[in-house]
């Protein structure tokens, strides 16, 4: 700056550039779209003596009217007293506060304001004025509301859901054998592991009478609610209660009573009822079949499912006739009966894809080969061990990425 000390040119171009520099800062201010306010912090009650063009504008109100006032008036009906609160707390500290909070027009309509209230300090410190700061957030808001409220019925209907899966998953569970027979002389175990709350595996061995064992394991394709829905559907026409079960027919010879269904008979029927399930793209692999526990015969039909494993003298090997279409695709297939007898020692597995395809963080499936090593490996095992040994290789395996299917196990073992 030009000394302006002993120049009195120099101090009237000082001047000049003061009022300048002060007009600029005056045109910045009014010309600002927000609302720019200035109360006087040396007077009680912290009176305006200052408001721009950008308040007028935002509050209806001119300047005139509200030099000389607190900008409480701006607050009524909807303002938030906590909010407030908060605004006097930092006043009285004299610290920076930002807050939005529901105003009115001097017309009465309300906006949501958000407001930025700053202390001017002089040069020994002490708060001599506060700047605030208005801007009009109204429709910023109100959308931020409404996907507020949007998200919390979306939580609240994913909390319902959930409930309802819990439930479904219970439903499910129950559907599953408490426990295997007991046959002297024969061993079964199983493994069940949806892989989100409900699943579309199912299986279990039923007494059909005093002799003969029903065994089915089933794939629903797909997972979750849907799958779910449809297995527990199965589990009913597949159970033993006489009248609705799949599992019996009319005896040709004694009619009025019913007779053991032969494991083509309930395949077939199954398929020709729920080739209708197609309508909703469902679909399911299984294999039924029945154990005779006296001849330890097992009759069986595969429809698409995975072979099931024989173990014997020390090898486990899938049984390679196994084939078949899946059940509910083809309102006209055909199915073959397969036949297995069982010597003493030999174990027989059924799994579902959940196993075989279940993928490490690389995507590598865990296989066939990686299966017959555990089941051989385990062999000296309880059956019920050698399955959960089974199980948990599947689960390490699929680690981190976390189970991408169902996965059950079904194991027939004759130690007699
Ligand atoms: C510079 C300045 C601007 C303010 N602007 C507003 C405003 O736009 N809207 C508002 O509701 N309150 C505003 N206030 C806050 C109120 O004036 C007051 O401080 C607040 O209501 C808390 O004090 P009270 O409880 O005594 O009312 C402003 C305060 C200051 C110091």
């Amino acid at each position: 700056m030009i000394a302006a000390k002993h120049n009195p040119l120099a101090a009237s171009l000082d001047t000049q550039l003061l009022r300048a520099q002060l007009e600029l800062k005056n045109r910045a201010l009014a010309s600002s779209a927000e609302g720019i306010t200035i109360a006087d912090a040396g007077l009680p009650d912290n009176p305006l003596i200052y408001a721009n063009a950008g308040f007028e504008r935002l509050t209806g109100y001119s300047v005139a009217e509200v030099i000389g006032r607190n900008c409480r008036f701006l607050q009524g009906p909807g303002t938030d007293p906590e909010t407030v609160a908060v605004l006097r707390t930092a006043i009285q500290n004299r610290t920076a506060v930002t807050v939005t909070l529901l105003n009115h027009r001097k017309d009465g309509t309300p906006f949501w304001n958000r407001l930025s209230i700053t202390p001017v300090r002089d040069a020994e410190g002490a708060v001599t004025h506060f700047i605030g700061v208005q801007s009009d957030v109204t429709e910023e808001k109100l959308a931020k509301d409404a996907l507020q409220e949007a998200n919390e019925r979306l939580e609240a209907a994913s909390r319902v859901m959930k409930r309802d899966l819990a439930a479904a998953a219970e439903v499910q569970r129950s559907l599953l054998p408490v426990e295997m027979p007991h046959v002297s002389g024969m061993r079964f175990a199983y493994r069940f592991r949806p892989c989100g709350d409900v699943g579309g595996d199912c299986l279990n061995v039923l007494p059909l009478d005093g002799r003969r064992l029903g065994v089915y394991i089933l794939d629903v394709s797909g997972h979750g609610v849907a799958a779910a829905l449809l297995s527990v559907t199965l589990s009913h026409v597949l159970s033993v209660v006489p009248g609705r079960s799949f599992l019996y027919q009319p005896c040709p010879e004694n009619p009025g009573q019913d007779c053991i269904a032969p494991p083509v008979q309930v395949v077939t029927r199954l398929n020709r009822h729920f080739a209708k399930a197609t309508a909703v793209s469902q679909f399911f692999t299984m294999i039924y079949g029945i154990l005779d526990t006296e001849t330890a015969q097992f009759r069986y039909v595969s429809a698409g499912h995975l072979s099931p494993v024989h173990f014997r003298g020390g090898v486990a090997r899938p049984i390679p006739e196994a084939g078949g279409i899946p059940v509910g695709l083809f309102p006209e297939a055909t199915y073959r009966e397969e036949s297995i007898t069982l010597s003493k020692g030999d174990r027989l597995y059924f799994c579902t894809d959940g196993i075989l395809e279940a993928e490490n963080p690389a995507e590598e499936a865990f296989g066939v080969d990686r299966m017959l090593e555990i089941l051989t490996r385990n062999q000296d095992a309880l059956l019920e061990g050698t399955l959960s040994s089974l199980m948990q290789c599947v689960d390490d395996w699929a680690a981190a990425a976390g189970p991408a299917d169902d996965a059950s196990l079904l194991a027939i073992e004759r130690n007699w």
